[in-house]
């Protein structure tokens, strides 16, 4: 089936068998490796990039669904250069292994789209999609404090 979609702002076409998941066509047949496949069944979020703009999980969406769709992953999340909130995780020490980290890092810069001046409880709610083994969830609520604030400062 061919397939044709915007991938991190280029178009691309793919001729797939429509139920291949999002998730291995990104990994296997773009190379993008920020998706991560976790538990496989909507459970983790280590999966999750944008479809038109909005988180969803990799893993539960299949090929013939990107048809004409703008899918994004955290590796084309900044413009020209990371973006704050990718900076944020590493400045905040919100990352160990980093697997859930491009999950996580797609919901919290959706909600810093959404909102500006999230509070914690906010922010936990937004995360309570993403599954982490390592950080204990509290740096990761720094890092998106953080990086709402340096955007509100127009670093970014
Ligand atoms: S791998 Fe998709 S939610 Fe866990
Ligand atoms: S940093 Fe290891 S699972 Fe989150």
């Amino acid at each position: 089936m061919k397939i044709e979609f915007i991938l991190n702002g280029q178009p691309v076409q793919v001729d797939v068998p429509g139920a291949t998941r999002v998730v291995d066509l990104l990994r296997e047949h773009f190379a993008l490796t920020g998706p991560k496949e976790g538990c496989g069944s909507g459970e983790c979020g280590a999966c999750a990039v944008w479809i038109d703009g909005v988180t969803k999980l990799s893993c539960l969406m299949v090929a013939a669904q990107l048809q004409g769709r703008e899918v994004t992953t955290t590796e084309g999340l900044g413009e020209d250069d990371s973006h704050q909130i990718q900076q944020s995780f590493a400045r905040r020490g919100a990352v160990q292994c980093g697997y859930c980290t491009p999950g996580m890092v797609m919901s919290g810069a959706e909600l810093l789209r959404q909102e500006k001046n999230p509070d914690r409880a906010m922010i936990r709610k937004k995360m309570s999609g993403h599954l982490c083994r390592c950080t204990g969830y509290h740096k990761v609520v720094d890092a998106v404090e953080d990086a709402a604030l340096l955007m509100r400062e127009g670093k970014k």
